[in-house]
């Protein structure tokens, strides 16, 4: 699959589809985020880039009330909703994410209507890398102009994130879509997650020689289910027993204090959040000061904080970082939710043959699927395409 989306294309396919021409094609990227993993529901501090792979939407109004949607991936069937109907029980598998949208616009005032709608993503699905944020800002971006509702990218983020918590029933803050709407070329998004506040830092790998590569290990996660809302139930305990409304009120400083006060394990998820954090400061001024070349040794801090303090890693994410580091990476950590997903390793350039064959290699002698290695740089945020 080609990761850049073809605009012609998607129209064309619309086209095909729903026999007219759509009223335009909006994308919105998948993300890494360089560091900064659990921070944003303890409304600390992220820094994620977008990504050259998005998911497109081209959508056509309707003069009914009908919801027509259509994906290129998996079954090819046109899914019907009668928009007046629209409910929970109605947005079933992919087509939550997109009317999960609809249904949180029209939740705050916005006037829509039915719609033809096609989309087509190249965010590689489960693999950390926010395909269904990349989804729902497509979404928002094309409705919001669309109904000319002119919400900011920042309302847009908490459309976006209601959409996943409401209607897709995971429990996640609003790195993805902060990333997917407020990212630039060149550039990483330093995002305050308590206040929304965010500035643009440019991260610019080829001007130094370097390259990130993501390792997406095929290790499949859901964040509807299971350990991240554990995490975050953790991160809530630990926030409420020391009596702040946030992890993101405790420094380092207070962590012997919050030793005595919670149980071992409430701790070591504490500390995870509260060193993360700061490395995500830290990141910041180092990069201002020494460039990308700079900050390897705080990714590979983050991501043994996350195996051993955050225990979110997996054999498969820990085998790609420490190959990565054995054949030259500066510093490498897996990215996104965690539980499987991908890792990413800041890498010279020229150790790039080096380093993917040896992963490739060391993930075949320890018999786990064949990984999806490819670079990335940082790309502009949502926008409209056609
Ligand atoms: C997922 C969630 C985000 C964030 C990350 C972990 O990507 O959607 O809100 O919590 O995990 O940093």
């Amino acid at each position: 699959m080609s990761a850049t989306v073809d605009a012609t294309q998607v129209a064309q396919e619309f086209a095909d589809i729903f026999g007219t021409s759509p009223d335009g094609v909006w994308s919105a990227p998948g993300r890494v985020n360089l560091i900064g993993e659990h921070t944003d529901y303890n409304e600390g501090f992220v820094l994620p880039f977008a990504i050259d792979r998005a998911a497109a939407v081209a959508i056509k109004l309707r003069e009914d009330n009908t919801a027509r949607l259509r994906s290129s991936h998996g079954e090819q069937t046109t899914v019907t909703v009668d928009l007046s109907t629209l409910s929970h029980d109605t947005m079933q598998g992919w087509t939550a994410y997109p009317l999960g949208v609809v249904w949180v616009l029209r939740q705050l005032g916005v006037a829509i209507g039915g719609f033809d709608l096609y989309l087509h993503s190249t965010v590689p699905s489960g693999a950390g890398l926010s395909s269904s944020a990349a989804i729902e800002c497509a979404v928002a971006t094309a409705f919001n102009e669309l109904a000319n509702a002119s919400l900011s990218r920042s309302e847009l983020v908490l459309v976006g994130q209601r959409a996943e918590n409401e209607v897709v029933g995971a429990p996640t803050g609003i790195l993805d879509q902060s990333a997917s709407l407020l990212a630039t070329d060149g550039h990483a998004v330093f995002l305050d997650c308590r206040t929304q506040e965010s500035e643009l830092v440019p991260l610019d790998l080829a001007a130094a020689g370097l390259l990130i590569l993501v390792v997406d290990t095929k290790v499949s996660h859901a964040h509807a289910t299971g350990g991240y809302s554990a995490r975050r139930a953790s991160c809530e305990l630990g926030a409420e027993v020391f009596g702040v409304p946030a992890l993101r009120d405790i420094s380092a400083a207070d962590l012997p204090e919050a030793s005595g006060l919670l149980d071992t394990e409430t701790f070591r998820r504490v500390r995870h959040i509260v060193t993360e954090n700061q490395r995500v400061l830290d990141t910041v001024a180092v990069l201002a000061d020494g460039g990308p070349g700079a900050i390897g040794a705080l990714l590979t801090a983050s991501h043994a904080s996350m195996r051993d303090d955050f225990e979110i890693s997996c054999p498969e994410l820990d085998l790609a970082v420490d190959t990565a580091l054995a054949n030259g990476a500066l510093g490498a950590r897996m990215t996104g939710g965690g539980f499987g997903g991908s890792a990413i390793a800041l890498i010279p350039a020229a150790v790039e043959a080096t380093v993917r064959d040896a992963i490739s290699q060391a993930f075949a002698d320890s018999g786990f699927t064949v990984p999806d290695i490819f670079a990335v740089s940082p790309a502009p945020g949502a926008r409209k395409i056609l």
